[in-house]
């Protein structure tokens, strides 16, 4: 094992939505051995982080939640870093795909990070200070297959950080995206187990391995760190070199 990736977060609070499993228990993780306070916000109640972190159960699937969350959270935290992590995929054919699904795809994946980037993002600006990192994904440039919401969504994630990063870029608030490849967590159990589309796709990733989730945590370290303090609307793909092929 190497050694755990090192910046210096103490004194700052990170907002880390979906921090109960795979890349955002990833990140909490390296945000706190770094020195951070974070807050998590998912449905089911977390285990495994060290102490500091300080959970809020809310379902970002419901708008009324989303505020709620917000409110609940900015009452107690001054919230430095804001990691829009929580997202959910839903595969369809894209002919059959029901208009419900196709919402809580973009419930999720878009319209909640829109709107907690306004509310946690509106104290940033009046400090003149703060830090969004957005989680994109390979779909955020190729279409995938089967996966036409959750590739629609993750586009939309790409610009919607190209766009905020631009208006709130000489407000002194960086806006970036980090755009995961292959990685190894819940979302993907169905993927590493069906074996002939685990070979196929291990053979269009130069490193020749699967991500794990402290791949992406290490991303995010730099970003939220003043390593990262000129980099401004940038969706970085942490990917083996997927893209690369
Ligand atoms: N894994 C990959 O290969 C990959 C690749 C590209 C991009 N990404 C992106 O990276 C992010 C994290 O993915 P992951 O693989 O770590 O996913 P994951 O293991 O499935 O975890 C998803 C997280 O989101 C939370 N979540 C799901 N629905 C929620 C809701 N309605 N309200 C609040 N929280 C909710 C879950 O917590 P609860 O169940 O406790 O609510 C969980 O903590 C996602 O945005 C994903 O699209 C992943």
């Amino acid at each position: 094992m190497s050694a755990p990736f090192t910046a210096d977060l103490t004194g700052r609070t990170a907002l880390i939505t979906g921090a109960s499993s795979g890349i955002g228990h990833a990140i909490a993780d390296l945000y706190l051995r770094n020195g951070a306070t974070v807050v998590g916000v998912h449905r089911r109640a977390v285990t495994g982080h060290a102490s500091g972190y300080v959970p809020v159960i809310a379902d970002l699937g419901e708008p009324a939640q989303v505020r709620a969350a917000a409110e609940e959270v900015l009452r107690q935290h001054r919230v430095d870093i804001l990691v829009n992590n929580a997202g959910l995929n839903i595969r369809h054919p894209f002919e059959d795909f029901p208009g419900e699904d196709w919402d809580r795809v973009q419930q999720l994946n878009i319209r909640a990070v829109m709107e907690l980037t306004q509310l946690i993002g509106r104290p940033m600006l009046e400090r003149g200070a703060g830090v969004v990192i957005n989680l994109a994904s390979m779909l955020s440039f190729t279409g995938g297959f089967t996966a036409s919401a959750y590739a629609a969504s993750k586009g939309a994630i790409a610009q919607l950080t190209k766009s905020v990063a631009n208006e709130w870029a000489p407000k002194g608030v960086r806006v970036n995206a980090i755009a995961p490849g292959f990685i190894a967590t819940e979302m993907n159990v169905a993927l590493v187990a069906d074996k002939t589309r685990n070979r196929q796709i291990l053979e269009r990733i130069p490193a020749g391995r699967w991500g794990t989730a402290q791949d992406i945590a290490g991303a995010a370290l730099f970003l939220a760190s003043d390593a990262a303090r000129f980099v401004h609307g940038t969706v970085l793909p942490v990917d083996g070199g997927y893209l690369a092929r």
